[in-house]
């Protein structure tokens, strides 16, 4: 198995290129399936998991190639409503294919996925959407088997659901009659799916906003080709490496909109941002001012980036407070992050942080995507060498990662452990 090695103490400088949005191609790839065509999907990440999306269309009759950063996807001969256990259970993300099977099949077998490093992530909102549009759910040693015709209905989501939501716009998209989604997520990967919704013929209306409102159509048309978003969070994960680390970076291919928080909380952590429509430019002297900071849907501050941004805390001038309200036990790189010395303490999902002068190199171990980039970013800024083990979950998430903090100066490499 391989790990990561890394000598710290460089500067980052220079610029990378963001790879396209893990978390908005996987529900899209999944939309091929409503309607059968031939689509191309451009700016695809080459990650672990669009590789196992793309197994998942194979299983069930489709085709899944990789050319370059495009995929050509072939849902013509798809007639297998089937997503099992040992698949969904290495991604959660498979689950996405519930409301493309119900959309197009009226059936879907979809292993029900367990919890995940961090602890359980249930799928009640999901189930209980479609059983408000009408579809019968049971579960069979661990499979749930959904039936019916779908048809609209008015939907009010207790806590926003970035996967529920996805779900059941694409349920709703060929279901008969209005389908009303109350409390919708709005991350930028949910107003791409709609975007390639509409683009399949689907009439949806409150694009970026918490209310969705889908007329549904049986008159789909398939096979087209599509532009996939930039990736706010691998953009995220960069900009607060190089506020770790000092440097000047800029980051090519990305949206500065939809890293607006991301961007101000680093301006008050006393880097300086500049940007543009398509591209971001850090410079940052590596002095690290103390920020609190509370998670929230978008557009609070991504989760998903709350390891990486404790990790930039923990060589803070001062103590800082980092809140998890999404997830919140999603702290297990607490206990990695203190093996570089950071003084680090959790009560509930508050953590607190007292801020320390450096980090030194140790053997540390990754246990989910983002809490393996916190790891990277904290073992570049530390002095001395460090060793990341069961690197399978960057790799997961992140496009080339070690070769694109090559090109930023790193001293990183990925070897056989
Ligand atoms: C998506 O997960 C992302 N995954 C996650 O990114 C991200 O952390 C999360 O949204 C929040 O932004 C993908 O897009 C593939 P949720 P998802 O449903 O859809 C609770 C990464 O690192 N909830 O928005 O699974 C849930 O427990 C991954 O790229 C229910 O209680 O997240 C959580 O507390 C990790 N019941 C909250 O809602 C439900 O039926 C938000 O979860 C659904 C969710």
């Amino acid at each position: 198995m391989d790990k990561i090695v890394i000598n710290g103490g460089k500067h980052l400088n220079g610029e990378v290129f963001i790879s396209g949005a893990k978390n908005a191609v996987l529900p899209i790839m999944t939309a091929c399936i409503i309607e059968p065509g031939k689509y191309t999907l451009n700016n695809v990440p080459d990650l672990r998991d669009t590789r196992t999306m793309g197994r998942l269309i194979e299983m069930i009759g489709g085709s899944a190639q990789f050319h370059k950063n495009s995929m050509q996807i072939n849902t013509v001969n798809c007639d297998k409503p089937v997503a099992p256990y040992e698949l969904v259970k290495t991604m959660r993300a498979s689950f996405y294919v519930l409301g493309p099977f119900m959309s197009r099949y009226n059936y879907a077998e979809v292993s029900l996925p367990g919890g995940c490093a961090w602890g359980p992530r249930p799928v009640d909102f999901h189930l209980k959407a479609l059983e408000s549009m009408g579809a019968t759910i049971s579960l069979e040693r661990g499979n749930l088997i959904s039936k019916g015709k779908l048809h609209g209905a008015e939907i009010d989501f207790e806590k926003v659901s970035v996967g529920a939501t996805g779900n059941t716009l694409m349920a709703a998209v060929k279901a008969d009659g209005i389908t009303v989604i109350n409390n919708a997520a709005c991350e930028p990967d949910i107003t791409d799916l709609v975007d390639f919704l509409v683009k399949l013929g689907g009439n949806i209306e409150g694009r970026d906003t918490t209310q969705l409102t889908i007329y549904g159509n049986s008159q789909l048309k398939g096979g087209f080709e599509y532009d996939i978003i930039p990736d706010r969070i691998e953009a995220g994960t960069f900009l607060i490496g190089v506020a770790l680390t000092g440097g000047e970076v800029t980051l090519r291919n990305v949206n500065p909109k939809h890293l607006e928080i991301v961007i101000s909380k680093l301006k008050d952590v006393g880097v300086n941002i500049q940007y543009d429509s398509d591209s971001i430019t850090i410079s940052s002297s590596g002095n690290i001012n103390p920020v609190d900071m509370t998670t929230g849907a978008y557009p609070g501050f991504p989760t998903d980036l709350q390891a990486q941004w404790m990790a930039l805390m923990c060589l803070a001038s001062g103590n800082s407070t980092v809140i998890d309200e999404i997830y919140h036990d999603r702290f297990t790189h607490m206990a990695e992050l203190s093996r570089f010395g950071a003084k680090l303490h959790l009560v509930d999902n508050i953590a607190s942080i007292n801020g320390i002068k450096n980090f030194y190199g140790a053997p540390v171990m990754s246990t989910d995507i983002r809490a393996s980039a916190s790891l990277i970013l904290a073992a570049m800024a530390a002095e001395g060498s460090s060793e990341i083990s069961r690197i399978y979950h960057i790799d997961r998430g992140y496009e080339n990662i070690e070769m694109k903090l090559q090109g930023l100066g790193a001293d990183i490499k990925r070897t056989q452990a």
